[in-house]
Protein backbone atom coordinates (compact mmCIF):
# COMPACT_ATOMS: atom_id res chain seq x y z
CA UNK A 1 0.00 0.00 0.00
CA UNK A 2 2.67 2.71 0.71
CA UNK A 3 4.14 1.50 -2.50
CA UNK A 4 1.14 2.95 -4.20
CA UNK A 5 0.52 6.13 -2.41
CA UNK A 6 4.59 6.86 -3.08
CA UNK A 7 3.22 6.74 -6.69
CA UNK A 8 0.68 8.82 -6.49
CA UNK A 9 2.28 11.31 -4.68
CA UNK A 10 5.46 10.98 -6.30
CA UNK A 11 5.16 13.99 -8.65
CA UNK A 12 4.54 16.52 -6.12
CA UNK A 13 6.22 14.66 -2.96
CA UNK A 14 9.21 13.61 -1.76
CA UNK A 15 9.95 10.52 0.89
CA UNK A 16 11.83 12.02 4.03
CA UNK A 17 11.43 9.77 6.61
CA UNK A 18 9.55 6.37 7.07
CA UNK A 19 8.71 5.66 10.74
CA UNK A 20 7.07 2.10 11.83
CA UNK A 21 4.70 2.70 14.69
CA UNK A 22 3.14 -0.71 16.07
CA UNK A 23 0.34 -0.86 18.78
CA UNK A 24 1.31 -1.99 22.08
CA UNK A 25 -0.09 -4.15 24.67
CA UNK A 26 -3.48 -2.74 25.67
CA UNK A 27 -2.58 -0.46 23.63
CA UNK A 28 0.00 1.34 25.72
CA UNK A 29 2.62 4.28 24.81
CA UNK A 30 6.01 2.50 24.56
CA UNK A 31 6.63 4.31 28.62
CA UNK A 32 4.42 1.74 29.88
CA UNK A 33 1.02 3.95 30.24
CA UNK A 34 -2.20 3.33 28.48
CA UNK A 35 -2.70 6.04 26.09
CA UNK A 36 -6.27 7.32 24.48
CA UNK A 37 -8.00 6.39 27.48
CA UNK A 38 -10.22 10.07 27.64
CA UNK A 39 -10.53 10.03 24.00
CA UNK A 40 -14.41 11.30 22.74
CA UNK A 41 -16.38 7.80 22.14
CA UNK A 42 -19.50 7.47 19.81
CA UNK A 43 -21.06 10.48 19.18
CA UNK A 44 -18.23 12.90 20.29
CA UNK A 45 -15.75 11.25 18.01
CA UNK A 46 -17.08 13.42 15.40
CA UNK A 47 -18.38 16.03 17.16
CA UNK A 48 -14.31 17.23 18.32
CA UNK A 49 -13.08 15.23 15.62
CA UNK A 50 -14.81 16.58 12.59
CA UNK A 51 -15.46 20.45 10.99
CA UNK A 52 -18.89 21.25 11.67
CA UNK A 53 -21.20 23.62 10.45
CA UNK A 54 -19.26 26.89 11.31
CA UNK A 55 -17.75 26.40 8.12
CA UNK A 56 -20.23 24.63 5.76
CA UNK A 57 -17.21 24.78 3.13
CA UNK A 58 -14.64 22.41 4.80
CA UNK A 59 -17.40 20.36 6.81
CA UNK A 60 -16.71 16.69 7.14
CA UNK A 61 -12.67 17.20 6.95
CA UNK A 62 -10.49 17.57 10.03
CA UNK A 63 -7.48 19.13 11.09
CA UNK A 64 -4.87 16.45 11.51
CA UNK A 65 -1.84 17.37 13.70
CA UNK A 66 1.36 15.13 14.06
CA UNK A 67 4.04 15.15 15.88
CA UNK A 68 6.97 13.04 16.38
CA UNK A 69 8.53 12.31 20.26
CA UNK A 70 11.43 10.45 21.12
CA UNK A 71 11.82 9.57 24.71
CA UNK A 72 14.24 8.97 27.36
CA UNK A 73 13.08 5.74 27.97
CA UNK A 74 16.37 5.05 29.94
CA UNK A 75 15.80 8.26 32.29
CA UNK A 76 11.46 7.31 32.85
CA UNK A 77 12.59 3.77 33.55
CA UNK A 78 14.66 4.86 36.31
CA UNK A 79 11.96 6.17 38.18
CA UNK A 80 10.48 4.37 40.94
CA UNK A 81 6.70 3.36 39.87
CA UNK A 82 5.53 6.55 41.92
CA UNK A 83 6.83 9.11 40.24
CA UNK A 84 6.72 7.56 36.47
CA UNK A 85 2.85 7.63 37.54
CA UNK A 86 2.75 11.44 38.47
CA UNK A 87 4.12 12.17 35.45
CA UNK A 88 1.04 10.72 33.70
CA UNK A 89 -1.22 11.72 36.79
CA UNK A 90 -3.10 7.86 36.60
CA UNK A 91 -1.98 4.51 37.94
CA UNK A 92 -0.19 2.40 35.82
CA UNK A 93 -1.80 -1.25 36.16
CA UNK A 94 -5.49 0.31 36.52
CA UNK A 95 -5.06 3.24 34.64
CA UNK A 96 -7.34 5.04 36.83
CA UNK A 97 -6.54 8.73 37.08
CA UNK A 98 -5.23 9.75 40.49
CA UNK A 99 -8.10 11.95 42.38
CA UNK A 100 -7.98 15.52 42.91
CA UNK A 101 -5.08 16.65 45.50
CA UNK A 102 -2.91 13.97 44.53
CA UNK A 103 -2.70 14.48 41.07
CA UNK A 104 0.19 16.74 40.35
CA UNK A 105 -0.45 20.28 38.82
CA UNK A 106 2.28 19.52 36.41
CA UNK A 107 0.74 16.15 35.27
CA UNK A 108 0.49 15.64 31.45
CA UNK A 109 -3.23 14.67 32.43
CA UNK A 110 -3.82 17.87 34.55
CA UNK A 111 -1.90 20.16 31.82
CA UNK A 112 -3.27 18.24 28.68
CA UNK A 113 -7.30 18.45 30.02
CA UNK A 114 -8.22 22.19 28.85
CA UNK A 115 -11.53 21.80 29.58
CA UNK A 116 -14.79 19.21 29.18
CA UNK A 117 -15.75 20.53 25.97
CA UNK A 118 -12.69 21.13 24.35
CA UNK A 119 -11.09 17.89 23.23
CA UNK A 120 -9.06 16.06 20.39
CA UNK A 121 -9.19 12.39 19.08
CA UNK A 122 -5.72 10.83 19.70
CA UNK A 123 -4.82 8.37 17.47
CA UNK A 124 -0.67 7.88 18.90
CA UNK A 125 1.67 5.39 17.73
CA UNK A 126 4.46 3.55 19.72
CA UNK A 127 7.86 3.28 17.73
CA UNK A 128 10.62 1.71 18.48
CA UNK A 129 14.19 1.21 16.36
CA UNK A 130 16.54 -0.75 18.49
CA UNK A 131 20.01 -0.08 15.86
CA UNK A 132 19.12 3.83 16.50
CA UNK A 133 18.10 3.56 19.66
CA UNK A 134 15.29 5.85 18.86
CA UNK A 135 12.11 5.18 20.88
CA UNK A 136 8.71 7.42 20.79
CA UNK A 137 5.27 8.40 20.41
CA UNK A 138 4.10 9.48 17.40
CA UNK A 139 1.32 12.21 18.31
CA UNK A 140 -1.89 12.19 16.04
CA UNK A 141 -5.05 13.99 16.62
CA UNK A 142 -7.69 15.04 15.00
CA UNK A 143 -9.62 18.26 15.64
CA UNK A 144 -12.64 19.85 14.31
CA UNK A 145 -10.68 23.17 14.95
CA UNK A 146 -6.58 23.41 15.65
CA UNK A 147 -7.56 26.16 18.72
CA UNK A 148 -8.15 23.08 20.90
CA UNK A 149 -4.72 21.45 20.10
CA UNK A 150 -2.92 24.51 19.99
CA UNK A 151 -4.33 25.45 23.89
CA UNK A 152 -3.08 21.98 25.13
CA UNK A 153 0.03 22.35 23.97
CA UNK A 154 0.50 25.66 25.31
CA UNK A 155 -0.64 24.46 28.51
CA UNK A 156 1.89 21.62 27.97
CA UNK A 157 4.93 23.36 26.90
CA UNK A 158 4.43 26.83 28.16
CA UNK A 159 2.82 26.00 31.49
CA UNK A 160 -0.62 26.78 33.29
CA UNK A 161 0.19 28.86 34.92
CA UNK A 162 3.16 29.66 33.16
CA UNK A 163 6.36 27.84 34.22
CA UNK A 164 4.17 24.86 35.63
CA UNK A 165 5.04 22.94 32.10
CA UNK A 166 4.16 18.92 31.38
CA UNK A 167 6.37 16.78 33.15
CA UNK A 168 6.52 13.97 30.37
CA UNK A 169 8.53 16.57 28.41
CA UNK A 170 11.51 16.21 30.84
CA UNK A 171 11.11 12.61 29.22
CA UNK A 172 9.71 13.74 25.77
CA UNK A 173 11.43 15.71 22.85
CA UNK A 174 9.38 16.86 20.18
CA UNK A 175 11.41 16.46 16.70
CA UNK A 176 8.49 17.39 14.34
CA UNK A 177 4.98 19.20 14.48
CA UNK A 178 2.56 19.29 11.26
CA UNK A 179 -0.74 20.43 11.13
CA UNK A 180 -2.76 18.82 7.62
CA UNK A 181 -5.81 19.83 6.39
CA UNK A 182 -7.80 16.25 5.92
CA UNK A 183 -10.45 16.63 2.97
CA UNK A 184 -14.04 14.73 2.60
CA UNK A 185 -13.90 11.96 -0.19
CA UNK A 186 -16.22 14.56 -1.91
CA UNK A 187 -13.69 17.22 -1.35
CA UNK A 188 -11.06 14.91 -2.90
CA UNK A 189 -13.20 14.36 -5.87
CA UNK A 190 -13.99 17.76 -6.68
CA UNK A 191 -10.02 18.64 -6.42
CA UNK A 192 -9.61 15.85 -8.96
CA UNK A 193 -12.22 17.19 -11.38
CA UNK A 194 -10.97 20.64 -10.93
CA UNK A 195 -13.92 21.63 -9.24
CA UNK A 196 -13.01 22.07 -5.48
CA UNK A 197 -12.67 26.17 -4.72
CA UNK A 198 -11.06 26.79 -1.87
CA UNK A 199 -12.65 30.02 -0.09
CA UNK A 200 -10.04 32.24 1.65
CA UNK A 201 -10.80 31.73 5.15
CA UNK A 202 -11.44 34.97 7.80
CA UNK A 203 -9.68 35.75 10.47
CA UNK A 204 -12.63 35.23 12.61
CA UNK A 205 -12.32 33.86 15.67
CA UNK A 206 -15.68 32.90 16.52
CA UNK A 207 -15.31 32.61 20.28
CA UNK A 208 -17.90 32.03 22.52
CA UNK A 209 -19.58 28.93 21.15
CA UNK A 210 -18.05 26.46 22.89
CA UNK A 211 -21.34 25.40 24.31
CA UNK A 212 -23.23 25.26 20.98
CA UNK A 213 -22.92 22.02 19.53
CA UNK A 214 -24.08 22.92 16.44
CA UNK A 215 -21.16 25.44 16.01
CA UNK A 216 -18.12 23.31 16.81
CA UNK A 217 -15.18 25.78 14.40
CA UNK A 218 -13.15 28.07 15.16
CA UNK A 219 -10.67 30.03 13.26
CA UNK A 220 -7.33 31.03 14.94
CA UNK A 221 -5.32 33.50 13.01
CA UNK A 222 -1.93 32.20 12.31
CA UNK A 223 -1.51 28.33 13.64
CA UNK A 224 1.81 27.72 12.56
CA UNK A 225 3.39 30.84 13.47
CA UNK A 226 1.52 30.68 16.92
CA UNK A 227 3.00 27.50 17.09
CA UNK A 228 6.68 28.38 16.13
CA UNK A 229 7.28 30.79 18.78
CA UNK A 230 6.40 28.01 21.30
CA UNK A 231 9.73 26.07 19.89
CA UNK A 232 7.99 23.03 19.20
CA UNK A 233 9.77 20.63 17.10
CA UNK A 234 10.38 21.59 13.43
CA UNK A 235 8.48 24.44 13.45
CA UNK A 236 11.12 26.21 14.90
CA UNK A 237 11.45 29.51 13.16
C1 LIG B 1 4.89 12.82 24.29
C2 LIG B 1 3.97 12.13 23.71
C3 LIG B 1 2.69 11.77 24.44
C4 LIG B 1 2.42 10.64 25.13
C5 LIG B 1 3.31 9.42 25.32
C6 LIG B 1 1.07 10.80 25.67
C7 LIG B 1 0.44 9.85 26.45
C8 LIG B 1 -0.75 10.08 27.11
C9 LIG B 1 -1.32 9.18 28.09
C10 LIG B 1 -0.69 7.86 28.53
C11 LIG B 1 -2.47 9.74 28.53
C12 LIG B 1 -3.41 9.21 29.63
C13 LIG B 1 -4.51 8.33 29.13
C14 LIG B 1 -5.43 8.96 28.12
O1 LIG B 1 -6.41 9.61 28.46
O2 LIG B 1 -5.14 8.82 26.93
C15 LIG B 1 -2.64 10.97 27.81
C16 LIG B 1 -3.71 11.82 27.95
C17 LIG B 1 -3.92 12.93 27.17
N1 LIG B 1 -3.05 13.47 26.26
FE1 LIG B 1 -1.23 12.78 25.81
N2 LIG B 1 0.58 12.01 25.29
C18 LIG B 1 1.53 12.65 24.54
C19 LIG B 1 1.43 13.91 23.97
C20 LIG B 1 0.29 14.67 23.95
C21 LIG B 1 0.12 15.91 23.24
C22 LIG B 1 1.20 16.58 22.39
C23 LIG B 1 -1.17 16.32 23.46
C24 LIG B 1 -1.91 17.52 22.96
C25 LIG B 1 -1.50 18.33 22.00
C26 LIG B 1 -1.80 15.33 24.33
C27 LIG B 1 -3.11 15.39 24.75
C28 LIG B 1 -3.65 14.54 25.68
C29 LIG B 1 -4.99 14.70 26.23
C30 LIG B 1 -6.02 15.75 25.82
C31 LIG B 1 -5.16 13.69 27.19
C32 LIG B 1 -6.39 13.44 28.07
C33 LIG B 1 -6.28 14.28 29.33
C34 LIG B 1 -7.46 14.04 30.25
O3 LIG B 1 -8.56 14.49 29.91
O4 LIG B 1 -7.27 13.39 31.28
N3 LIG B 1 -0.88 14.35 24.60
N4 LIG B 1 -1.58 11.16 26.95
Amino acid sequence: MALEISKILAPVADPVEEVHGFRYWDGRSILGFVDGTENPEQYERAFYGLIGEADPAYKGGSYLFVQKYIHDLKAFKALPLDQQEKVFGRYRESDVEMPDGVKPANSHSALANVGDDLKVIRDNMPFGNMSTNEMGTYFIAYASTFDTVNKMLKNMFVGSPAGNYDRLLDFSTAETGSLFFVPTLEMLDAMSQGSFEINTVSKDVTEGNKDNKDSNHQIISDPIQELSSLGIGSLKS
